[in-house]
């Protein structure tokens, strides 16, 4: 593991130097986890070119020590991480220029580095985005394999969820069956907040599970996560409950050849928007465009939602070693809607679907 961390920590540093930065600040907790492998849920790191350094409490003095202490000093603070930095940095050599990450710092924050205390105006606080998401992007073995492992708890808790649903259940005690399943089966966390939604509440792509009864002939929308390691999986299928109408296997069979489409011809190299298109693109072809509004997918890892977008808006090629999610769906207000979403591994040769929960509408109860 300290292997992967000192390679990850020597490519941010290639990226410092080509910004023409002498360090960065990283408050991002899940980019803090990466570069060092601390998980706690307060901490500072900032990152020179010979040195790393990690501010944190008391709380987690012994589990940073074990995580990050062979990659990172370690600094215990009792009071304001912060206030601390100000004392660290001036013994930090060759350090004048340094990248803070705008899309973490809060403006309370900000106003502290560029309102320093007395003597602490030397640095130069430039901002930066995406410096160290941008590595995240391209995952290793050891990502890849937590990414696997949470894949596989995640199907193995559906498998069992489905068993015990019932029609006359509530969303919510759905939910409880789903998530003790995945603690049972071994997932870390929750990444997201489970979606169990029922009947006309799953044309609501991001519902909160409800204490909606299901009901006989309902679809069922169970989107939710498995945790290993600090990687999350993604993973949704829509089921009926009872006897499914033609209607509804007529809109689940569009959707499961959409991802069929797109799971079959994504590979690395191809632009974000042109992934998005080839799933919106059967959809349309089979006139439900205005029902699929969102986009087809995003990258995977320490974060539910990271980079790469599969979506409209990206213009830049998908990098080998992503994992992305395929997620195309179909809501109709007042009617429902389905979706079926998987985890896809993009190769040097082409991909590996690590999500294999049968795709065919399956009838629970
Ligand atoms: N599966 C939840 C989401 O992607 O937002
Ligand atoms: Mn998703």
């Amino acid at each position: 593991m300290t292997a992967a961390r000192e390679r990850r920590l020597a490519a941010l540093r290639i990226a410092i130097a080509a910004a023409k930065l002498d360090a960065i600040l990283v408050s991002s907790l899940p980019n803090i986890r990466y570069l060092c492998g601390f998980s706690g849920s307060s901490a500072l790191l900032v990152v020179t070119a010979t040195e790393v350094l990690l501010l944190t409490d008391f709380r987690y003095s012994i589990q940073a020590n074990v995580e990050a202490g062979t990659v990172a000093r370690v600094v215990i603070e009792p009071t304001s991480l912060w206030s601390r930095l100000w004392a660290e940095l001036p013994a930090m050599r060759d350090v004048e220029s340094i990248a803070f990450e705008s899309a973490h710092v809060t403006h309370a924050d900000f106003q502290r580095l560029v309102e320093p205390p007395q003597g602490g105006a030397r640095w130069q606080w430039r901002p930066a985005v995406n410096l160290v998401e941008a590595l995240r992007e391209r995952k290793d073995e050891s990502e890849i394999a937590h990414i696997r492992e949470a894949a596989r708890i995640a199907e193995l808790a559906l498998g069992n969820t489905i068993e015990r649903v019932k029609a006359g259940m509530t969303e919510l005690a759905v939910c409880g069956i789903l998530e003790g399943e995945l603690r049972a089966c071994g997932s870390q966390s929750h990444p997201f907040e489970t979606i169990i939604a029922s009947g006309e509440r799953a044309a609501l792509p991001h519902a909160r599970s409800s204490d909606r009864v299901v009901g006989s002939g309902d679809l069922l929308l169970i989107d939710f996560g498995a945790e290993s390691g600090g990687y999350c999986s993604d993973i949704t299928r829509t089921f009926v409950v009872g006897k499914a109408t033609a209607e509804q296997q007529e809109i689940h069979d569009v959707v499961r050849e959409s991802n069929a489409t797109a799971s079959g011809a994504i590979r690395a190299g191809m632009r974000g928007k042109d992934a998005d298109a080839l799933a919106r693109g059967y959809i349309e072809r089979r006139g439900w465009g205005e029902a699929f509004g969102h986009s087809l997918g995003h990258g995977i890892g320490l974060e539910v939602h990271e980079g790469p977008r599969l979506s409209k808006l990206n213009d830049t090629p998908l990098p080998v070693g992503a994992v992305v999610t395929i997620e195309p769906g179909i809501y109709r207000p007042g009617w429902g809607g389905v979706r079926i979403e998987d985890d896809v591994l993009l190769t040097a040769e082409g991909r590996e679907v690590l999500t294999s929960f049968p795709r065919e509408l399956i009838e629970l109860g």
